[in-house]
């Protein structure tokens, strides 16, 4: 895959974020680093991880090795909400961690427990973005209401907001209230929610000559949402990024998004 074609959606700030990346949770240790030493290989060029991960290190060094330069990549970290009045001293331990002095994407990784605390957490990530500490900002796991209610406080609007996402989870509702707010959708656990020997998957992948995998990754693709797989084996790896030289028919798509009806 040449990383120049990939497909990208614009944050504010002029910030391009590729609509594909790849998912490291659960995979620590070695089996992170190579893992992502591997997905860069394949033609990834931005990387999703978290504070609580614990692999920050690991992807860091992966990174470096790629011999890849900083600007050609989009790293995304995430701020785990426990962590209200200790924001900037996290931060600053996934930038050492990762070997970097910014990234591209700081998320608030679920709404905290006291809803109390999502503003003034949400202030501290404007405050890092207008330090230049992260390129761009955004949540995971909040619902539309959540959203709104930083909007209504802050008149920011969060870039992204990272949830659980499939063609079995497929909610055009919810797609358009992100769409309406300037908000990215970027989805993530797309095959651990999928039924991949679905029918209609299958019927799909068999017509591309490609894996029901990929076409799951390429629906979100042509709907401009952002896909970030995880994988720890080569071939799969490499797979999920092989999506870029088939696309999917008009038809397709809506027999694709009926599964989240079903
Ligand atoms: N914000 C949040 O709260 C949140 C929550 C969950 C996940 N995430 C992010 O989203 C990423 C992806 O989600 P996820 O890791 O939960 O799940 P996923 O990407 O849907 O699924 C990963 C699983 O699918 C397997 N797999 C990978 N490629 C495959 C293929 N082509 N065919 C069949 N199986 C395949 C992997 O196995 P192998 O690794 O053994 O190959 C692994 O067991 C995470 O890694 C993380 O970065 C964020």
């Amino acid at each position: 895959m040449d990383h120049e074609d990939q497909p990208t959606v614009l944050l504010p700030g002029e910030v391009r974020m590729p609509l594909l990346g790849f998912g490291t949770w659960q995979a620590t240790g070695k089996s992170a680093y190579d893992a992502v030493l591997a997905a860069l290989d394949a033609g990834y060029r931005h990387i999703d991880t978290a504070t609580v991960y614990g692999n920050e290190e690991e992807v860091g060094r992966a990174v470096r090795e790629s011999d890849l330069r900083r600007e050609d990549l989009f790293i995304t970290t995430k701020l785990p909400p426990n962590r209200v009045g200790r924001e900037r001293e996290t931060l600053e331990a996934s930038l050492e961690a990762l070997g970097t002095d910014h990234v591209d994407l700081w998320l608030i990784h679920w709404p905290p427990a006291a809803p109390g605390d999502s503003i003034p957490l949400w202030r501290e990530l404007l405050a890092a973005r207008d330090e230049s500490l992260t390129r761009a900002i955004g949540v995971s796991n909040y619902s539309t209401p959540e959203i709104d209610e930083l909007i209504q406080a802050t008149e920011e609007n969060p870039a992204v907001n990272q949830i659980k996402w499939s063609p079995f989870l497929y909610d055009r509702q919810r797609h358009i209230e992100h769409r309406d707010r300037g908000v990215v959708l970027e989805g993530y656990s797309p095959f651990k929610t999928s039924d991949l020997s679905d029918p209609v998957l299958s019927r799909i992948a068999s017509a591309h000559g490609v894996s029901p995998a990929q076409v799951v990754l390429r629906w979100h693709i042509d709907h401009e949402i952002v896909a970030i797989p995880k994988s720890v084996t080569p071939d799969r790896i490499r797979a999920n990024a092989d999506i870029f030289r088939f696309s999917l028919t008009a038809e397709e798509m809506r027999d694709i998004d009926a599964l989240g009806t079903v």
